[in-house]
């Protein structure tokens, strides 16, 4: 392969900006270890891929002739849960995980075809495939000794996490937004049972979902996922995230809520049914996690990609 230019993509610049000093110096590193792990790892690293906000992803070759894919991520990433998590899986649900580095927040996996957002696919289509995924995702058994403080579970935390951006970021949606979004972290905080809790992916969108080239086992679905989080949570989280997209949909049917509520919804109960979880868990789920997406990513910068999750969730509320 001839060597191929350390694009970073716009998105995961912004980012690494955001985080100060620690994602100047992991800019300012990358080309050094890149160079490091190619010596290491007895790879050859091409060009890079888009789509992700939080690393650097590129296809890679190794001695032997065969195709991977490196990611380097940034420091603030949970990376050792990805890593945990993706081990686990086998496989199953998830891309083969061939091999990493902690310390350096670097791994190798398998070489996937596209992410499910790019193909074309009807939403209804991506939410169904999403569904059959994240029922084998959610089989990946826990780790040893992990388990999940009541007061640290993600209804609470996003929550918080609202609270704080809404204040910190000077208000940027309706007080209304932010109530629905409140009230529906207390319901779901009110709703933890432990015992109900399975290692979510934690972010399913079909950004994260690759097509598996090749027919495999553990790829039943036609396609795996790549960048869990692998935290203990109640399962209707995931699929709020997934209720979480659709934007562009939403927006499409018009400024009337009441038409972007009956798509949001019927996408909904289509998860609950694919799913047979609650389709109100789901709900509010996804409203929470649409409200909290769109103030994280105000946060970081990137105004057009945040925007569109405050604006339909003001549709939604
Ligand atoms: N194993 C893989 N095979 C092919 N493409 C991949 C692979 N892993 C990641 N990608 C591509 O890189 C993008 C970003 O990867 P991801 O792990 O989601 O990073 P981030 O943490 O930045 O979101 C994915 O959306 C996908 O397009
Ligand atoms: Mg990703």
């Amino acid at each position: 392969m001839t060597k191929p230019a350390i694009e970073v993509q716009p998105l995961v610049r912004q980012k690494a900006h955001s985080l100060g000093s620690t994602g100047e110096k992991w800019l300012g590193e990358l080309p050094g270890l890149i160079g490091d792990l190619e010596r290491e790892w007895s790879i050859a690293v091409g060009p890079p891929l888009p789509g992700g906000t939080s690393s650097y992803v590129a296809r890679v070759r190794t001695v032997d002739g065969r195709d991977g894919v490196l990611k380097l991520s940034l420091p603030a990433t949970d990376f050792a849960h990805q890593v945990r998590t993706l081990g686990l899986a086998e496989g199953h649900g998830y891309a083969h995980l061939l091999a990493y580095d902690l310390e350096r927040h670097a791994l190798l996996q398998e070489a996937l075809g596209p992410s499910m957002d790019r193909l074309g696919l009807p939403p209804t289509r991506q939410i169904e495939t999403l569904c059959a995924m994240l029922e084998q995702a959610w089989r990946v058994p826990r780790a040893a000794g992990q388990a999940v403080d009541p007061a640290r579970e993600k209804a609470l935390a996003l929550g918080e996490m609202v609270e704080r951006l809404w204040e910190s970021l000077g208000r940027p949606c309706s007080e209304q937004v932010v109530a629905q979004a409140l009230t529906f972290a207390g319901r779901r905080a009110a709703a933890f049972d432990p015992a109900l809790c399975v290692v979510v992916h934690g972010d399913p969108h079909p950004g994260n979902a690759l097509r598996a080239v090749t027919p495999r086992v553990g790829a039943e679905a036609g396609f795996v996922f790549v960048d869990p989080d692998g935290f203990l949570s109640d399962p209707a989280y995931d699929l709020g995230v997934v209720l979480r997209d659709w934007c562009a949909e939403l927006m499409g049917r018009g400024s009337s809520g009441d038409a972007a509520v009956a798509l949001a919804r019927s996408y909904c109960a289509l998860l609950a049914d694919r799913s047979g979880m609650d389709e109100q868990a789901i709900w509010e789920w996804g409203f929470l996690e649409r409200v909290s997406t769109g103030l994280y990513v105000l946060e970081f910068g990137a105004e057009e990609f945040g925007r569109p999750f405050l604006d339909t969730a003001e549709l939604l509320a």
